[in-house]
């Protein structure tokens, strides 16, 4: 099979940055961890096969963060796929900090952005990040001094594109008078669309949008869940649904689901053969 028969490659391509051309479904790395996205996953040998099923699928955006883990998200990438195949794209963030399970803290001062750049670029094995994103904006620390990290970083090439997430219109403005801003992570899905003005203005500058939580952290894969009647009529799994709408609903959204199992990465991907009438995408708002 080439790059354009595998099965990602149905979702159509988004060109990131003007130079990083990726299947517009990616994968999120977020799952491979312990129980919070704390220290290491259950079943180490299956977050590896996860990861190089994802490449033979055709995903070839991966998202991680130093925090998920922290690192053992990034260390599980290096170790399954580690030489990179050509064209895989691995964005990873810096901006959290963490103290424990489900314990996520803001910090974005210059050197810790600079340190976490730096471990992440050893962590995964890289010499330039493709795509660096601000995890969270510092309300403690001046936009300047964390954006301003981040364009030395990427003069001295150790990044080459800066992404944004959770982010409001305003910020992502206000970043991009410091910096060339190619994405913006952001909560959204077809139950929590709290962020449609971030993703319009994303359409109109032609920005990357990844939506995370793409699936509700799997509350819109349950059977019986909000998608599950619409779900049986199609023929496909809720799961699928939910990524098909996003897929449907702008050419510049990139969902990048997440998954600890073979299995459900499988029935992700297929989600981009699935096409929605203007009908069904409308039907299948109007039902959550
Ligand atoms: N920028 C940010 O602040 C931020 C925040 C959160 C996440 N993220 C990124 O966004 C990515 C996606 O978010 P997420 O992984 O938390 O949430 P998600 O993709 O909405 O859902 C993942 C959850 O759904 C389950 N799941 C996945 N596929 C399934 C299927 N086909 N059937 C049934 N259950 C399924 C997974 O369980 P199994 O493991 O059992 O499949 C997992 O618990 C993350 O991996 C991360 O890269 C970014």
């Amino acid at each position: 099979m080439t790059t354009q028969t595998l099965p990602a490659a149905a979702a159509g391509r988004f060109t990131i940055g003007g130079d990083l051309d990726v299947a517009r479904l990616g994968y999120g790395a977020m799952q491979l961890t312990g129980p919070g996205i704390w220290g290491d996953p259950a079943d180490p040998d299956e977050a590896v096969r996860v990861l190089r099923r994802a490449v033979e699928l055709g995903v070839d955006l991966i998202d991680t963060a130093d925090s998920y883990g922290p690192f053992v998200s990034e260390l599980l990438i290096k170790k399954a796929l580690h030489p990179y195949p050509d064209g895989l794209v691995i964005a990873t963030k810096a901006g959290l900090t963490r103290a424990g399970p489900d314990d996520w803290r803001p910090l974005a001062r210059p050197e810790y952005l600079r340190q976490q750049c730096e471990l992440s670029l050893r962590h995964l094995g890289l010499e330039r990040i493709d795509l660096y994103q601000l995890h969270r904006i510092d309300a403690k620390v001046p936009l300047e001094d964390q954006v301003g990290e981040l364009v030395l970083l990427q003069q001295e090439g150790k990044i080459r594109h800066i992404g944004l997430s959770e982010v409001s219109v305003e910020q992502i403005e206000q970043c991009r008078r410091l910096a060339t801003i190619v994405s913006v992570q952001n909560l959204y899905n077809i139950a929590n669309r709290s962020a449609e003005d971030v993703l319009s203005h994303c359409e109109k500058e032609n920005l990357g949008f990844i939506p995370w939580f793409p699936i509700a952290t799997g509350e819109l894969a349950r059977p019986g869940g909000p998608l599950a009647t619409a779900a049986e009529q199609h023929g496909a799994s809720p799961a699928q649904l939910a990524l098909a709408w996003l897929l449907r609903r702008s050419p510049v959204m990139l969902p990048i689901p997440g998954t600890s199992r073979v299995s459900h990465l499988e029935e992700n991907v297929a989600a981009a053969e699935i096409r929605l009438t203007d009908e069904e995408f409308q039907a299948l708002a109007d039902a959550v």
